[in-house]
Formats: C-alpha cells, sequence, structure tokens
C-alpha cells in the first residue's frame, strides 16, 4: 500500500487538475453531488460561500478535499480515527484512492490501513465507477492546488490552509 499512496501522491504532484478531469465528467458529478452528497456535505469555499450542498453537519466541508490529506481539513469536524489514521500516511486525496472511497468508505480504510477493525463514519456508499469518477471531477474543481513536496508531507499545505479556513461557521 505504501507503494500505491507514493503513485498517488507523485499523480497529484505531476498531473495537472484539468487532466484528471479527463477521467471523469464534472457535470455529471455536480448533479451526482446534488443527488447524492448534499444531504451530507458542503462545498464551502475559504471566504464562507456556500458552492454547494447545505451545511447539515454530517459530513465534512468538501472544498478543498482533492489534494488533502484525508481528515485533516476541518478542525470543527470530527473525522472518524480510521481516516485520521489513513491520512496520516501521508497520502493525499487523489483519483484513485477518492474513486475507491465513496464507493466503499470502510472498505477502502480497511484495505489501506491493512486493518479489519478500520471503520468510516461515512456510510453512504456511492453506485457504480463512472459515477465515482465523475464525483472526482466535479470534487477536482475545488482542490487545493498547492501540494506538498515529496518527503515533506508532515507540514502540508493543507495544514497551513486550515487558518485561513477557521472563521467558517461551526457546527
Ligand atoms: C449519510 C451522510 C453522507 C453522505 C450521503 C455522503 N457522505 Fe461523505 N462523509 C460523511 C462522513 C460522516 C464523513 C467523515 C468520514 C469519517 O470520518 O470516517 C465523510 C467523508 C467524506 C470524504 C473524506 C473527507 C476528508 O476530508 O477526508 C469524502 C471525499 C466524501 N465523504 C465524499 C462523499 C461523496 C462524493 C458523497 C456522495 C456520493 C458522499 N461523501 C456522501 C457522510 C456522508
Amino acid at each position: 500500500m505504501q507503494c500505491a499512496a507514493a503513485t498517488v501522491l507523485i499523480i497529484a504532484l505531476t498531473t495537472p487538475v484539468v487532466a484528471q478531469e479527463a477521467n471523469g465528467d464534472a457535470e455529471e458529478g455536480e448533479a451526482i453531488f446534488d443527488r447524492q452528497c448534499a444531504f451530507c456535505h458542503v462545498i464551502q469555499d475559504e471566504e464562507g460561500e456556500v458552492i454547494a450542498g447545505r451545511d447539515g453537519g454530517s459530513g465534512p466541508n468538501l472544498f478543498g478535499v482533492i489534494g488533502s490529506a484525508p481528515g485533516s481539513r476541518y478542525d470543527e469536524f470530527a473525522y472518524s480515527d480510521s481516516l485520521v489514521a489513513y491520512g496520516e500516511t501521508g497520502v493525499t486525496w487523489g483519483v484513485a484512492n477518492l474513486v475507491s472511497f465513496v464507493q466503499n468508505p470502510t472498505g477502502h480504510l480497511r484495505d489501506a490501513l491493512e486493518d479489519s477493525g478500520a471503520r468510516s463514519d461515512m456510510s453512504y456508499k456511492l453506485r457504480g465507477e463512472q459515477d465515482a469518477l465523475d464525483i472526482q471531477a466535479y470534487l477536482a474543481r475545488f482542490a487545493v492546488e498547492k501540494t506538498a513536496p515529496e518527503g515533506e508531507t508532515g507540514t502540508s499545505a493543507a495544514e497551513n490552509d486550515v487558518s485561513g479556513a477557521n472563521h467558517s461557521e461551526k457546527p
């Protein structure tokens, strides 16, 4: 898994956001988000503007999720221990792991952490690989563009960004 994680990181570092979109249709992804994800997730930018979804509070804000470490972005959200542990392995969200996670969050974390007791708090499963690719293309519109140089994931750009997001509403 270390290998796959490194590959994802390299892809994230070398592939421009536009190229990632080639795998999926962002317009389709937007429709899927509205139908299937918006109930739990909001996409709210650093100025506090809600781009999509509702701030229902049951799922974390997905603004900037692509390119960030899993479970790391919003201090005010109580991510599961497993999701945080996954982020601490040094991975960032990119095409391959996001497409896998949204289709089976707990299954993805179990495989990635090699821990059959791992569990994600996201109980929802998106059905279908193409839908997952489309949603990834949509979320890539709100990607974090600054990714940490390889080997420096401990002090990631995502962490620096959190300070800018602190003014967003507490649940
Ligand atoms: C029933 C509520 C619910 C629905 C519906 C839902 N999610 Fe989630 N999602 C969550 C929760 C809760 C978490 C936090 C998981 C954890 O901490 O293990 C999460 C986490 C995530 C994460 C990781 C966030 C991070 O910062 O690492 C992504 C990506 C994500 N969801 C995408 C989606 C997408 C895409 C959809 C629609 C197909 C969706 N979710 C539908 C509740 C939901």
